[in-house]
Parts: structure tokens; sequence; C-alpha cells
């Protein structure tokens, strides 16, 4: 195979990044440079800002070999284009240089830990490392003892064509850094295995997480450990998982593996699996904590499986939802888009007990990048059969949020968002029982809609390619009672 140059990629992306208008992508949500994009990769701190990596192929709007794209940002919303970071340029990682992680190092220069990919994909002569880059938020260069850590480390295995998605993070009261990678066991499923190190660059095996035992799909992508407060997360992304009621679906999910975590003999005892997103979209999620404390997710807004069709003449291909914050609360992970969002809210529209109609449109509540927030309050339990929003409408579009009471439910269906494929189009959240009544804070973003329910109870998540002029909202409701609407347009260019 021909080498690919990192000065190959950022010459051809200079070149081409032009060609892609502003109103060709969404406002405030990261897309490629050019060509294609996956998991978000070295979200991180560094020097006081905000760096985000991405899986990247400037070459085409499919997925090919894999380098690092690159962005920074003051406040997680409005993003800066830098250079792509790595390309697929040395033997270790000749075939794709995969996902991985970012922190910045005590003598300020910021270290990057990805996974590199040799030999031929899905053969037994395809081999992953874990390896390291070392730069100045700009260039990188990679470490010359390169790969860190093989598969040999880790006693439980023995499969190095599984062994990806390195997140480093560093323990302050150990002095230490911690770094956890999925990986397959004896079983073929998956595990996270943990790794520690005291500069970053040699690195010891320490043990097993968690395993997969074929329970949450096969193999565990993109792990990534934290703690909020006294709880322990583990949230991967599991390739070949099979459906549970409305909290998993098909193929590649995420779960949010929830329980405690004994820092002395590096045990985390699970307690629950749950879902982060109920959505259609939705993928490889990884997570910093903020200056003041907060840990925010952001996650790769598509799906695998129909990641390959993308509207006719598309120089982009894939998104990242909103960064979002994660609270923990009642024992309870909640999601909310970072609180910087609001410092871009414009043109408030407000409603107050609007009475529940068939349909009806409000004056000045449409658009196509905002964040609307509607509350809907039946008359009494029960008087409530369903509650329709119908977003980026017009004579034959539109996206539809339904809340059932009955059914406990809310539907997000994009089946007349213009995407003339045959994929899945509708999926159904869980939602509690609060005799009917419902908060739905809406995000578009001209190409996406998330739906966050309840405070960020149960989020949906999906990628919509519907035409930008399809931009009218509808109420639709079946009972008697009243909603409250709250729009903002979002604006940066101000
Ligand atoms: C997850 C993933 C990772 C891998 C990367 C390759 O979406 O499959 O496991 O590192 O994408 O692009």
């Amino acid at each position: 195979m021909k080498q690919m140059t990192l000065a190959q990629a950022r010459l051809f992306e200079k070149n081409q990044e032009s060609q892609i208008l502003p109103e060709e992508r969404p406002v405030f949500h990261v897309t490629p440079t050019i060509g294609w994009l996956n998991d978000p990769n070295g979200f991180s701190i560094y020097q006081g800002e905000y760096h985000l990596f991405y899986q990247y192929y400037p070459y085409d709007i499919h997925w090919g070999p894999m380098h690092w794209g690159h962005l920074k940002s003051k406040d997680l919303i409005r993003w800066e284009r830098l250079p792509a970071a790595l390309a697929p340029d040395a033997v270790y990682d000749a075939q794709g240089v995969f996902s991985g992680s970012a922190i910045e190092l005590p003598d300020g220069r910021q270290l990057l830990m990805y996974t590199g990919v040799q030999g031929q994909d899905n053969t037994s002569a395809c081999h992953q490392t874990q390896c390291i880059a070392i730069g100045d938020g700009i260039n990188y260069t990679k470490y010359e003892h390169n790969p860190v850590i093989t598969v040999d480390a880790i006693p439980e295995t023995c499969y190095d064509k599984d062994f990806r998605d390195p997140k480093i993070w560093w323990e302050q009261e150990e002095h230490c850094y911690y770094a956890v990678a999925g990986v397959r066991v004896a079983d073929q499923s998956g595990a996270v295995a943990l790794f520690s190190s005291e500069n970053g660059l040699a690195w010891k095996y320490v043990n097993i997480l968690d395993y997969c035992q074929n329970e949450y799909g096969r193999m565990w992508e993109c792990p990534d450990f934290f703690e909020i407060g006294d709880k322990a997360f583990l949230i991967i992304s599991p390739q070949e998982m099979r459906a549970q009621g409305l909290t998993f679906h098909n193929g590649n999910d995420v779960v949010c593996l929830m329980g405690t975590y004994d820092r002395k003999h590096h045990q985390f005892t699970r307690e629950q699996a749950g879902a982060v997103d109920y959505g259609l979209d939705f993928y490889a999620p990884q997570t910093i904590k903020t200056a003041d404390g907060r840990r925010v997710l952001i996650a790769w807004m598509q799906a695998w499986e129909t990641s390959h069709l993308c509207p006719q003449g598309a120089k982009w291909n894939g998104q990242m939802t909103v960064p979002r914050e994660l609270i923990f609360d009642h024992g309870q992970l909640l999601q909310q888009p970072v609180q910087e969002l609001a410092a871009y809210r414009r043109h408030p529209v407000v409603y107050t007990e609007v009475p529940f109609q068939t349909r009806t449109s409000l004056s000045g509540v449409l658009g196509r990048v905002l964040d609307m927030t509607v509350k809907v309050r039946p008359e009494q339990e029960g008087s409530l059969e369903h509650f329709t929003i119908r977003l980026t409408a017009d004579e034959s579009h539109d996206v539809s949020v339904t809340y059932e009471p009955a059914r406990g439910t809310v539907c997000l269906d994009r089946t007349n968002s213009g995407f003339r494929y045959n994929i899945i189009t509708k999926r159904e959240a869980p939602v509690k029982d609060q005799g009917g009544r419902i908060d739905l804070r809406i995000i578009l973003d001209r190409f996406s809609i998330e739906v966050f329910i309840n405070g960020g109870e149960q989020v949906m998540s999906a990628c919509i390619y519907t035409p930008q002029e399809a931009d009218q909202i509808f109420f639709e409701a079946k009972g008697s009672g009243w909603f409250d609407v709250e729009k903002y347009d979002i604006v940066l260019d101000s």
C-alpha cells in the first residue's frame, strides 16, 4: 500500500476545505475538515484550551486508512480547525492510526496515545498495539520506542487484532498515569484492560476492569473510565450487541456500566448497566473533566451500519454530538448540553400555557439551528393520549418526537427526513411516569436532532439530511392540557 504522509494530508485538506461552504455544515457540531470523520479522539484540555481530535480520512467521504483530524476550542461550542495531527506513516501504524486519547505532560507538551494498526484488517496478520506521539498542540512526533504496549502484556488474551482505543488519565493522589483499552479474552468477547505508567511512556499491565462474557455484545471498543462522586462509570462501545427491550439495540451500541471502584486493588464492581443514548446515531463517546470539575462527554453522532449512506455529492461525512455534561443525581446519570451553549442563544420566543390542539404552529417558532424546550402539562392524569412535535417540516418532510404517556415512551421518527435508504428510522426511549407531564429539550443543528428528555434522563440523537428549507415546527396533541415553549436560535457570529 502507498504510504500516506501527514504532509500530503495537510496539503490536501488545506486545498479542499474551502470546497465546503459554511452553510453546508452544522453551525456548532464538529465535522471533518474534509472527507470522513468517526470517533472523537484525544478529547482533552491543553494549555487552557479544549482539544478534540477525530478518526479522519480526508481523501474520501468513506472510511479509509485512519488519520487524526484536529480542532481546538475555548468553550466547546466554537471550534477552530487545526491541521491534521497524525497520519498512518509508521511501520506499526501503516494500516491506520486508530482511536485514542490525549493529556498534557508536566513539561508543557501534549501526549497522544493511540492504537497503531499494522497488517491486513481482519486477518491473522493484523496487529493492534498502543503507541504514543508527543507535540506542542499542532505538530506531533511519534515516539521512537513505539509501540509502548502490545497484547503480550495482558495474560488474559492473545488476540492482537482486537486491542485498541486507549483512554489515558492522570491520578493526582497516586502520581501516576492510567489507561484503559478494549481487548478480547478467551471466550472471544470483550474486556477492558487497565494499565499504569509513571511517565506516560513506559506502561505496565494492571488487570482487567470488567469482562463482557458475551453479555453486552462481543468486542468492547472505546472504553472510558471515570468517577463522579462515589460512583465509578465504565462507558464502553460494544460491537454485535443483542437488543434488550428499549434499552439496548442490535449492532454497535453504547453501554454505561455503573459501579464502585476500589482504588487500592483496582477492582471495579459493576452494579448496573444502562443505555447512554436511545437515538439512532451515537457511538464511541469520550469524556473529559473540565477545570471547574464537570464531566463532559462527546460522541460520534452516527451509526456504523448506516455511515456509508450519505447524501449524493456530500463533501463531508460524520459529525459529533453537542458536548454534554454528565450529572449524577439520585442514582441516575443525566446528560445536558454543556452550559456554554447558553451564551449563543439568540432571539428568544416564549409561549406559556398554549392549549393542546390537534395541530398548531406558533409564530416565531421555526428554524433549523435552535435550542427549544417544550413542557407538556396535561389537564389531569390520563387526559393526554399523545403529544407530537414535528420539526424540520414542509409539505413532504418532517422529523417527529412523540410522547405517549400510556406507553411511557418517547419516539423519535425520521422516516420523512429525506433519507432515501432502507434504514432504521425510528427508535423509542422509555420515560418515567409523571402523570403525563414531560419536558423535552430539542437541539437542532441543520443535519441533526438531539432530544434531552426530563432534564437529560434519556437522550435521543440522530442525523437528518432534510432539505434546509424544511424549517417549520408543528405541535400536535390528542387530549386536554397545555404546553410551554421556550425557543432560541443558536447563532455563532455575533
Ligand atoms: C470505533 C472504532 C474503534 C477504532 C476506530 C477505527 O468506532 O472501531 O475501535 O479505533 O473506530 O476508526
